[in-house]
Order: C-alpha cells, then structure tokens, then sequence
C-alpha cells in the first residue's frame, strides 16, 4: 500500500539521509513532500530523478499525510510533530523531545517492533544514535542470558552535531593543520586533533545529557528499567560513524563462543572475527545500515561478563534507516495505508 509521506528537516544531515535511503529502499510513496526552515523555502531537492521544491514548516503543510518523517531540532519538534499527529498522520521522530514519553514508543525495529502496537499519541520516537547499536548488538545476547549491567564508552563522530558539526570540524582541521587558531562553531571546544568528553551540556548529576539518554533509552528499548548502565559519551575527530567500547555483565556466565553464535545471527548485525584481521571502524561503517561487533572477549577480572566493540553510521542506523525501517514496519502492519 503507497502512502502519503512528508520528510521533516528535508535540509539536515539527517533528513537528507532519509531522503536517500527512502529511495534506496524503494519505499512505497504515493506522494513526498519536503519541509524545513524558512531560509530554506524554496530551495530545489532532488527524490528519484525528479526535483521538488522545500518548502517552510507550517501546520497546513501536513494536511493529508500519512506518515511525517521528523528531524528537526527537539523544540520544532515539539510544536510541529503534534499537530503532523493531529492531522491523521503517524510521525516517526528523530529528536529527544518524545523518546522517554510514556505514550510514545522508542523503537528499534530488530529489537522492539512490537511496541508499535502502542501508538497513543501518533507519534513513534526513533532513539539517540549511541542506543540504536547498542541494543542491536545486546539484545540477542540480553535474550539467552539477561544482562544486569552494561559499561559504555563511546567514541562518537562530529557527524552526531549534525551538519554544523561536520562544517566546523573540516574547517577545525583546516586550521589546524596550518598551525592556526582553531575556532570551534558547533563543537563545545577543539576537536582537530583532539577529543572532547563535554561536547554536551552538562547536567546537574555530573553526566552530559547525551550520557542520559544513553541510560533512559537503553532501559526503555530493552524493557527493563532498572537495568545498570554506566556511560562515557566522548566526541572524536571522526567525521561519520560512532564506536562504543562496551563491557557487559550477565547473569549468569556467558561464553565468547555462545555469544559470537548468537550475534552472527542476530538481525541488523555484522560480526567480524578479529583472528581474520576484521575489526569494525567508523571509514567501513560509514554509509552502511549495519551494525558491525567484533572483538568479543571475556572480562577476565568477572567472570560473567564480556567486552566487545561496536560500530554504526550514526546517520544511517543510528537516526535515518532506523526511522525510514519504522516506517516500513508501519505500513507491513497496516498501521498506515
Ligand atoms: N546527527 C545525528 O547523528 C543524529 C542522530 C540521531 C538523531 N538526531 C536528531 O535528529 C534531529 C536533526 O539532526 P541533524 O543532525 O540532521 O541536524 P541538522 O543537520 O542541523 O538539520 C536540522 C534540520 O532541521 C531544520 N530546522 C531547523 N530549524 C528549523 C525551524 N525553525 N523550522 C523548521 N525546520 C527547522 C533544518 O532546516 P534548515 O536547513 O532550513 O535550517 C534542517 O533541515 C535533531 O533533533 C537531532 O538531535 C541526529
């Protein structure tokens, strides 16, 4: 069944990702239309060999839509995706203004795809891009040996700042591999060369908001909400891609081998064997939808538990595949259509 579709922030890093993969994964549109800010009213947008033009966000723009693909800042999104709901369409969100609403569900397809039988408000938020692999690689291994506590630290690209990020970031390194000053504009200090733990804002518990999205959105993915998740979000120059070291605590011991079959045929997951010289990094990952693990091994200081590293495009699974599978599993199920 075609359906009417609406891309939201048509212009970002993300919804020009959506505009691609919608194409790439021949998504039965019956019609698109592309919104984004005034300043980009007017702008042509190519979608399948044919141009449109974008036009301005405004409730009216919304009128007979069936599915709205949202990737706007939270606050715009927090006015708009309402109303997009209001109208008979079902939104799929990629900001964090309704990922820990109660009436919208966080859904990770591989993971929890049921939980869109649960669309209370016409609105299913899609999750923060460090949650998105981390639940694809730890829900196969959640399922045979349930985890108690999971240690994560990331290694996230300037790309997660959206386009701004990945401007500031060439024009950083610009600079300084001419030896010049280094003036960030997006990142929270100098990334050239450099890492940044604090390229979030800072909450008052001493974890930057990012960290806490990384612990309410893996509890609510995974269904569990006292699950033990200890996070360190860190930015890295890297353009395209996040990288999460994780060391996960079972409840019961968990051999690599047991792991390794599970995760080799877990959906949405590419396992590489590190005696074959394979190792996920971010210059593979980058324009895949994959998750890529590798470097399982045993925790030889706790003996139900495991290490391994993980990698994704966040862009692609970690904001746009993500939403655009949704909304394929949206019309499967004849929610919309
Ligand atoms: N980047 C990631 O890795 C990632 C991953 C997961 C989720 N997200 C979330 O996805 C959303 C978009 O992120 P992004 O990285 O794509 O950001 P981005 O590159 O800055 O793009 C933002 C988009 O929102 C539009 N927009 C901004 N202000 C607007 C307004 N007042 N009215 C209407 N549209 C407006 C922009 O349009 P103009 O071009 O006209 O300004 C642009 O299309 C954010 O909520 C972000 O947190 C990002």
């Amino acid at each position: 069944m075609a359906v009417n579709v609406a891309v939201v922030g048509a212009t970002g890093a993300v919804g020009d990702l959506i505009r691609k993969v919608l194409h790439e994964r021949n998504f039965p549109a019956k019609t698109i239309k592309f919104l984004a800010s005034e300043r980009s009213a007017g702008k042509p947008i190519e979608y399948g060999g044919k141009q449109y033009i974008v036009e301005a966000i405004r409730p009216e723009a919304f009128v007979g839509m069936q599915i709205v693909l949202s990737s706007t800042p939270s606050n715009i999104s927090k006015e708009f995706s309402p109303i997009a709901a209001k109208q008979g369409a079902i939104v799929v969100d990629n900001s964090s203004a309704w990922r820990m609403d109660p009436d919208c569900p966080l859904v990770v397809p591989e993971v929890n795809a049921d939980e869109l039988k649960n669309i209370k408000k016409g609105i299913v938020a899609n999750p923060n891009c460090v949650a998105i692999p981390l639940c694809v690689a730890l829900k196969p291994l959640h399922d045979i040996a349930k985890i108690k506590r999971i240690i994560v630290s990331t290694y996230q690209s300037s790309s997660g700042k959206g386009a701004t990020g990945l401007v500031d970031f060439e024009q950083q390194l610009g600079s300084w591999m001419k030896g010049e000053k280094v003036t960030p504009t997006a990142h929270r200090g100098q990334l050239a060369g450099n890492v940044i733990t604090l390229d979030w804002t800072l909450d008052p518990n001493g974890y930057t908001e990012e960290e806490n999205k990384v612990v309410n959105e893996t509890r609510k993915i995974l269904g569990d909400a006292t699950l033990a998740v200890s996070p360190t979000c860190v930015r890295v120059p890297v353009r395209i891609a996040h990288s999460e070291s994780i060391n996960v605590e079972f409840e019961r011991p968990i051999s690599v081998e047991e792991a390794k079959a599970a995760l080799a045929k877990a959906p949405g997951v590419i396992l590489m064997d590190e005696f074959k010289g394979e190792f996920p990094q971010p210059i593979h990952a980058a324009g895949q939808d994959h998750t890529f693990v590798g470097r399982v091994r045993k925790d030889h200081g706790c003996p139900n538990a495991l290490n391994l590293w993980v990698v994704a495009d966040n862009l692609r699974k970690g904001a746009a595949t993500n939403a655009v599978q949704v909304a394929e599993e949206l019309v499967r199920r004849g929610i919309v259509g």
